[in-house]
């Protein structure tokens, strides 16, 4: 369904992201893992279409997005939740999901937001809030109802765990693993925190200087190559 053969990635003359392949089918959870500054994020940008890539080539649902604008990738279904948590804080928790809801009619705005916030008990009593006076945890999770609320066929996370309360870090992946199993649409976790990346994750990529260095299934991700690749 998604396919990355060899991305690469620049900023000017600098190339950050160098020749990294990805391969998603079904619904399962992909980690890409690796330390700050590697070009995780970047990597995620160019899969998105907000940085293009160099050369290489991105296939999603049969069709090369390879050139394809970000909102044209948003409309074929492919949703992110940017790291930072960049959700609106003047506007009102309601109306940071409603501009995740773009490509529904208003119609249908009410139900969508009426299904997604049963994934997210904490949101409810918070509707009439601005997003800003919410809690890291609560933004994080508005952040990610928001991208749901346009019932992706993927989902792109960048470190939704960081900087967020230990007790919250696993109820967001409960929240996740949840709505997967409802929707069957594989998730990409971009993360730092194993002990998340383990409870979610079936498969992991670890980047080193741009390129992928460790692929494999998530109990082949040991303290020993967490202990290489990733602790600091
Ligand atoms: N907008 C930018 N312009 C120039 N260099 C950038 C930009 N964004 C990131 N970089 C550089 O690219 C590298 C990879 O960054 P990034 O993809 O954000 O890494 P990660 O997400 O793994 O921490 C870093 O060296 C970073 O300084
Ligand atoms: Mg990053």
């Amino acid at each position: 369904m998604l396919e990355v053969k060899d991305a690469c990635v620049s900023y000017g003359k600098s190339r950050v992201v160098n020749g990294i392949s990805l391969k998603i089918d079904g619904a399962e959870t992909f980690l890409v893992l690796g330390r700050n500054g590697v070009g995780k994020t970047t990597f995620m940008k160019s899969i998105i279409g907000l940085l293009p890539v160099d050369c290489g080539s991105i296939n999603f649902d049969g069709s090369d997005i390879t050139k394809s604008r970000a909102y044209e990738r948003s409309q074929k279904g492919i949703a992110y939740v940017p790291q930072g948590r960049e959700i609106i804080p003047m506007l009102t928790v309601k109306e940071n999901l409603q501009l995740g809801a773009v490509a529904h009619k208003k119609v249908q705005f009410e139900a969508k937001m009426k299904e997604i916030l049963e994934y997210f008990p904490d949101l409810t009593p918070h509707l009439r809030r601005k997003g800003g006076v919410l809690s890291g945890g609560q933004q994080q999770q508005l952040a990610i109802a928001r991208a749901l609320m346009s019932d992706p066929k993927i989902l792109i996370l960048d470190e939704p765990t960081e900087g967020i309360q230990p007790n919250i870090v696993m109820g967001i992946a409960d929240i996740l693993k949840r709505y997967q199993k409802a929707k069957n649409i594989p998730l990409i976790i971009v993360e730092q925190n194993l002990h998340f990346a383990r409870r979610i994750g079936d498969r992991f990529m670890i980047i080193q200087k741009g390129r992928s260095v460790k692929e494999g299934s998530i109990d082949e991700l040991t303290d020993e190559v967490s202990a290489k690749y990733i602790s600091v």
